[in-house]
């Protein structure tokens, strides 16, 4: 029997059905090339539907999407739903119950792609960054006292657990194990002033390390992190940092690689059900016009297809996204493209029609 896979398809808000379209558009070329069968399974949860049934995610989409192979997500986001509604219900609760511990976001220029770096090209901006997604500030425990009056107390509590931060940072170093020839892994934290709970990241780090004698271990505070990545990109292989920081660090990231145009990520169970997605947002104003970029959803179908094994079908469409961005588009930016959303497709599809030609 042949292999086959069972996608869940989360098309979102705003831009999300648009970018994810294409996306589609290339997994159906890749696979009749590669040789593999997939069966899509698709959910309209997002904000149009919470508008109608005022549901998020329900209980029995969540059962069914622990069956699938992947999930693929558009993006979830709709300005006329108040603001943690849809991102705590949908976007964080299927990373908390799919406990999927990873947020891994690659930090990549491609060629031909504009970077607001001087003198930095593809060569010096490479490195990948292994956000913790299942916990630290993110894991809502808090509470209000006295909401409303001049008296407010607000809590928000950072939580780390041994368990998370460990099983975080070991997956951070079997990554810097086999990535490049750096061979180097970078702790993201503020150890100067979070002596509780980055002191635990810090002893875990050199702990683990001890079993990865191959990577050398680097250190920075999140404040000269962000300083370095635009400074001097090229020091970074490997990224390990907290949630927070990981989300803040990670939009920076962004827009050193050419911006939320191109800009992909994974939430990654190892022994689980994984979530690619463009990392950009719904971004609404530009919904329905055809002019938003897909290639950050076509590279994150790339991350998907290596996840579930199809590492040829995940390099084909990551070298066709370069063809693209080297010898096509004018800008990655909505609307100045050169291109519409489904032409720029069109172009990846083609370009992968040549890549397994040649
Ligand atoms: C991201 C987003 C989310 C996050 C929001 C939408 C909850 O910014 O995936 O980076 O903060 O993780
Ligand atoms: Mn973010």
């Amino acid at each position: 029997m042949g292999r086959s896979y069972k996608i869940a398809v989360i098309q979102g808000d705003g831009t999300g059905p648009e970018v994810i379209l294409e996306g589609l558009k290339v997994l159906r070329a890749v696979s009749d090339r590669s040789g593999f069968d997939v069966e899509l399974m698709t959910y309209d949860i997002g904000g149009e539907r919470y508008l109608k049934t005022n549901e998020t995610l329900p209980d029995s989409v969540l059962q069914e999407l622990k069956t699938a192979s992947a999930i693929y997500l558009g993006a979830i986001g709709h300005p006329e739903v108040k603001p943690g509604i849809l991102e705590k219900g949908i976007l964080l609760r299927l990373r908390f119950e799919l406990d999927q511990y990873i947020n891994l976001r690659p930090v990549k220029l491609y060629p031909g792609v504009w970077t607001p770096l001087k003198d930095k090209g593809p060569n010096e901006i490479d490195f990948t960054v292994v956000r913790e997604n299942t916990e630290g500030i993110y894991a809502g425990i808090g509470g209000t006292f006295k909401r409303g009056t001049p008296d407010e107390v607000a809590l928000q509590v950072d939580l780390n657990t041994r368990k998370g931060v460990e099983r975080c940072i070991r997956y951070a170093y079997e990554l810097t194990k086999q990535r490049s020839a750096k061979k180097k892994l970078t702790l993201c934290a503020k150890t100067n002033v979070l002596t509780y709970a980055h002191d635990l990241w810090a002893r875990v780090f050199e702990e683990v390390g001890k079993e990865y004698p191959e990577v050398s271990q680097d250190y920075s505070h999140v404040d000269a992190l962000v300083m370095w990545m635009v400074k001097s990109p090229e020091v970074f292989d490997v990224v390990v940092t907290n949630n927070m920081f990981g989300d803040i660090i990670t939009d920076l990231g962004a827009m050193i690689q050419g911006g939320l145009g191109i800009a992909a990520g994974g939430n990654i169970n190892p022994n689980g059900v994984s979530m690619f997605e463009p990392i950009g947002g719904s971004a609404p104003k530009y919904a329905g016009k055809g002019v938003i970029n897909p290639l950050a959803a076509i590279v994150a179908l790339s991350m998907l297809l290596s996840h579930i094994g199809e590492r040829g079908a995940a390099d084909l469409v990551e070298e066709a996204v370069k063809q693209v961005t080297a010898t096509k588009l004018k800008s990655l930016a909505a609307g100045k493209m050169g291109y519409s959303t489904s032409e720029v497709g069109d172009l990846v599809v083609a370009a992968l029609g040549a890549a397994v030609t040649a």
